[in-house]
């Protein structure tokens, strides 16, 4: 029986262009999609834009715009987003549409009808960015605790909905389907939030107009929220009539998985099953909330300044590296560091090096020393099904993976077995094999088994680089294959090779280079040549001196919060630190100063070496040392943690 598998992105606000955020969450959402329609799922992918509220009124206002024309525009940019990223949406859904106010009315209605929405009066403090009431005890400064912009006072007569009503339902729920959020972690804090206790939330506003006027009173518009979570619903056919669009909504309703950011966790683990319970609807199956970009250490957002576009990405390293990239580097849940020495290091390590050599080496032999047709394997000797292991162990890793949404680890499962696949042809030495007619079963074996290894590879990154998938394919003879059927042998001999194409070339030009290029000096990187017998030997791994488990732990590592920060005259590197070590305050001077600024620093919780032999630098003495990372050449990025921690908590 086919098994449904619906899956949406947040729908986006347009006050703001597309950036790599939004592309990132989308990107995942497709290959997710992507990989179940190659197990045979019957897929549905939803994503969208969310354009009602009062902050796009006035972003409309302040573009001098009228605000359907300003709409338009945008949304017109996230649709164009997902043409640009190789997105296979099944729709988009724009809040504006008929069918989503017919769709979010029906549900108020449902709502109302059961008793769970009421009117009185609300005041508080209002975060327009945000479309949120902020609880006075939550500002920060007198401002919004989640993007730190400022809050407005607000009084008018509301809708309410009964939330209070559904926190005991909610952790029966929650009991009833463990795995209902994820990441875990996640999921607890989800559960804390329900447990402390929850008050009706007001769910309609007269402040402006560019809404969902509520049903039998046109003087209020919807909550952005209620008006937004409805669109899950909205593209299955909920609110219209007739039996098709009943039979979708039952289709697809309620095995649906929500991915989102964690900054929208709760509006969809509680808002949106609350709603739901009242309107007599199945909660969601499943909500996956993600980490964030972050960019020089702060999320990447509009409000920030610090954006990506995509944009700029696609045009120099190609869609399928910035697909590859973006899922390769950020693990399910935690947030991650966007910065072009990252992506330009994975494109020519991990694309350009190890699967863009294996693809050249392996069918540029198949050319030269085959005719261009894949030869029969022969007899099999143990390194050969070493291989074929490898192969069928891969496969079976990797779907499990894509099931529970671990792409990166997918991916990392995928790059061992290309590893293992270059190896395996170094030790085979297949140019030494061509020289000897007597070891041509061997040769003719050699190649067989890297060319079905490859085929498996180009089948395993389909859902993250449709492109480069379809590339190897024709670059080998072969059609695209279901994940169902995928077995190692299925190669089959006498298969003719499509010429051989460079797939990733390397990208020799240097940061700066990449940085002021133009838009139409496309990248011009190297030619990837075919591999050269003297190439295709890597460098043998150095052995690097293992430390004990003891010598390790005599570094003493510690969370420490920055309590103040100061450039050091006449340095570029350096800042001064103060930091609470949670047993003491010390000074720390840390070589940071060219990628972050003192005031980015204050209150931020580092990791610090916290017994390391005082120094003298630049004159100031310096108690310990702050970790960061950096690539090769690049700035340093801090340490962090995805939860606080407080100071003087140990880290190892
Ligand atoms: N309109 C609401 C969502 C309503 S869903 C019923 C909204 N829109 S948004 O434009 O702000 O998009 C937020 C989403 O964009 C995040 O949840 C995440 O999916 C993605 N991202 C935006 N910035 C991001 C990062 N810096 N990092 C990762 N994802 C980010 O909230």
């Amino acid at each position: 029986m086919t098994r449904q598998f619906y899956i949406t992105t947040p729908i986006y606000y347009i006050n703001a262009q597309p950036h790599i955020g939004h592309a990132y969450t989308t990107m995942v959402a497709d290959a997710m999609a992507r990989s179940q329609r190659l197990l045979g799922a019957d897929v549905f992918f939803l994503t969208g834009t969310d354009e009602h509220g009062q902050k796009v009124e006035r972003a409309a206002q302040k573009a001098g715009v009228d605000t359907r024309t300003f709409a338009n525009d945008v949304a017109g940019s996230f649709r164009q987003m997902c043409r640009d990223l190789s997105i296979t949406n099944d729709d988009f859904i724009r809040t504006t549409e008929p069918r989503h106010h017919r769709a979010a009315q029906a549900l108020w209605r449902r709502v109302a009808a059961n008793g769970d929405i009421y009117k009185g009066d609300y005041e508080g403090w209002y975060c327009t960015v945000d479309e949120i009431f902020v609880p006075e005890t939550q500002l920060v400064d007198g401002r919004c605790p989640t993007c730190g912009g400022k809050v407005e006072r607000l009084k008018e007569q509301s809708y309410y909905f009964r939330l209070s009503k559904y926190q005991q339902p909610l952790l029966d729920f929650y009991r009833a389907h463990p795995a209902f959020v994820q990441p875990d972690f996640r999921f607890n804090e989800v559960r804390s939030f329900v447990e402390a206790g929850l008050q009706d939330l007001s769910i309609s506003r007269t402040s402006f107009r560019w809404g969902i006027p509520v049903p039998d009173d046109p003087a209020h518009v919807m909550y952005v929220w209620f008006d937004a979570l409805t669109n899950y619903l909205t593209a299955l056919g909920f609110g219209a009539d007739g039996s098709e669009a009943q039979a979708r909504v039952e289709r697809y309703w309620p095995v649906v998985i929500h991915l989102i950011g964690k900054e929208i966790l709760r509006q969809h683990a509680l808002y949106w099953p609350a709603f739901l319970m009242a309107a007599g609807i199945n909660p969601p199956e499943r909500i996956i909330a993600h980490g964030w970009w972050l960019m020089g250490g702060a999320k990447m957002s509009k409000s920030a300044g610090n954006v990506a576009r995509y944009q700029d990405y696609v045009r120099v390293f190609g869609v399928d590296a910035l697909r590859y990239f973006v899922m390769r580097e950020m693990p399910l849940g935690l947030d991650a560091n966007f910065s072009d020495e990252g992506v330009l290091t994975r494109f020519n390590a991990d694309l350009a090096n190890d699967l863009g050599n294996l693809v050249s080496r392996t069918t540029t032999m198949i050319h030269r020393y085959c005719d261009g047709v894949v030869p029969a394997p022969g007899e099999r000797d143990e390194l050969d099904a070493s291989l074929e292991r490898q192969i069928g162990g891969t496969i079976g890793a990797v779907v499990r993976q894509f099931e529970q949404f671990q792409i990166t680890v997918a991916l990392q499962e995928t790059w061992e077995l290309i590893r293992f696949v270059n190896q395996y042809i170094v030790k085979r030495e297949p140019w030494a094999l061509a020289k000897r007619p007597e070891q041509r079963a061997m040769l003719d074996a050699t190649l067989y088994h890297a060319a079905d290894a490859l085929r498996v590879t180009a089948a395993l990154i389909d859902p993250v680089m449709p492109e480069a998938a379809e590339r190897i394919r024709r670059m080998l003879g072969t059609a695209q294959e279901r994940w169902t059927d995928l077995t190692a042998g299925g190669l089959q001999p006498g298969t003719r090779l499509g010429p051989t194409e460079p797939l990733f070339p390397r990208i020799e030009k240097t940061l700066e280079e990449l940085r002021t290029m133009t838009p139409d000096e496309t990248p011009a990187p190297a030619e990837q040549k075919a591999a050269t017998p003297a190439e295709q030997k890597p460098a043998a791994p150095a052995e690097e001196p293992r430390v004990t488990i003891d010598e390790f732990m005599k570094v003493d590592l510690r969370v420490a919060k920055v309590l103040e920060a100061e450039a050091i005259p006449k340095s570029k590197k350096l800042l001064k630190l103060k930091v609470d070590t949670g047993r003491d305050q010390r000074t720390i001077v840390a070589g940071i100063a060219e990628a972050y600024q003192p005031e980015q620093l204050v209150g931020r919780s580092i990791v610090i070496v916290a017994n390391l032999q005082p120094a003298k630098l630049m004159g100031v003495e310096s108690n310990g040392m702050v970790l960061a990372g950096s690539p090769d050449g690049g700035q340093p990025v801090l340490v962090g943690f995805d939860q606080d921690l407080p100071p003087g908590a140990r880290v190892r």
